[in-house]
């Protein structure tokens, strides 16, 4: 299979990464099907969609025909066992090893085409591990995304001890020439390589907070006005989800053992308090 022959799409998760995957996948002409837990999250990806798709409108990046006929190629279920025809799946679940792992074990039961490829979006857990569950490590890739997925044009590719050199050339080709995103090539290592680089700089930020050191108002204008970010650390903390974050400072930390690498406590408890950022309405800043 080359990756023009990958019309036919699932995508595992649809949350706002799993939503704005199944966003551009559609918005690409694809074949989308999404899959979710229940039928209310169902729904409630189908809406997060629309309200992107309506927002590219407003911006001018879409016209309306297109935002349509884009909305009216994604398909929703609850039924996992529905991916079966997929030629190319996504998984954009929680961060949660356990929970991957356990998903790519079914879905290599489920997907029926031998030579389908099965993606993750993992931000930060070995691509490899996932890989192993299967009876098709070789088919088992990194494909990740970054949020906003229909504003921001990088995508990672991330290539495991297992994966086939065509596998990566076809998802490399898919992202490039179906999707319209730029790729970067990442041996399969946490955080891979904008995460590696990034989510220190996020812990840096919190710790500056915590110990009083700047308000997270002043930190985050700091590197907008200071340094021409289009927002904030603190700000992109909240925009990433403080559990995502967490989790990916715990994989790099796992990893590499680095003390810039270990979650803060003040992280840690925002999480458990579910102030978990945008999503939620509160993290270092409140939205509406
Ligand atoms: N579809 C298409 N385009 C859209 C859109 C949509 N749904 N919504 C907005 N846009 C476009 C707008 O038209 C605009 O384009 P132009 O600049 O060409 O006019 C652009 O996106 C910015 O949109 P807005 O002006 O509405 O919004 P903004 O200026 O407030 O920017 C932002 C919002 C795009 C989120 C910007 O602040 C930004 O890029 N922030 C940084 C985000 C970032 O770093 N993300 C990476 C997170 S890390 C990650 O995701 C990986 C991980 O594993 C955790």
């Amino acid at each position: 299979m080359s990756a023009t022959d990958i019309r036919r799409v699932g995508i595992v998760g649809g949350g706002q990464m799993g939503a704005g995957i199944a966003e551009v996948c559609a918005r690409a002409g694809l074949d989308t099907l999404l899959c979710e837990a229940n039928g209310p999250a169902a729904t409630a990806a189908r809406e997060r969609i629309a309200v992107s798709l309506e927002r590219a409108v407003q911006r001018g990046k879409l016209d309306r025909p297109s935002a349509e006929a884009a909305l009216d190629r994604i398909t929703t279920t609850a039924e996992l066992t529905d991916l079966a025809d997929r030629q190319l799946v996504v998984e954009a679940v929680t961060e949660d090893g356990d929970v991957k792992t356990a998903l790519f074990a079914a879905l290599d039961k489920i997907v029926e085409d031998p030579a389908a490829i099965l993606a993750t979006n993992t931000s930060s857990l070995p691509v490899m591990r996932l890989g192993m569950t299967t009876g098709r490590a070789d088919r088992v890739v990194g494909l990740h995304f970054f949020n906003p997925v229909p504003v921001l044009p990088l995508v990672e590719v991330v290539t495991t001890l297992h994966t086939a050199a065509q596998v990566t050339a076809d998802v490399t080709e898919f992202a490039t020439d179906t999707l319209g995103k730029t790729v970067i090539q990442s041996r399969d290592r946490a955080g891979f390589v904008v995460n590696a680089l990034l989510v220190p700089y996020l812990l840096s930020a919190i710790r500056m907070t915590e110990s009083g050191f700047a308000t997270a108002t002043d930190v985050d204008r700091g590197m907008e006005l200071g340094c021409a970010h289009p927002m904030g650390p603190l700000k992109l903390a909240d925009l990433i989800g403080l559990d995502t974050v967490a989790s990916i400072a715990e994989s790099l930390y796992d990893e590499f053992k680095e003390p810039l690498y270990a979650p803060p406590p003040l992280l840690m408890r925002m999480v458990e308090a579910g102030l978990l950022g945008r999503k939620a309405g509160r993290g270092f800043h409140t939205y509406d």
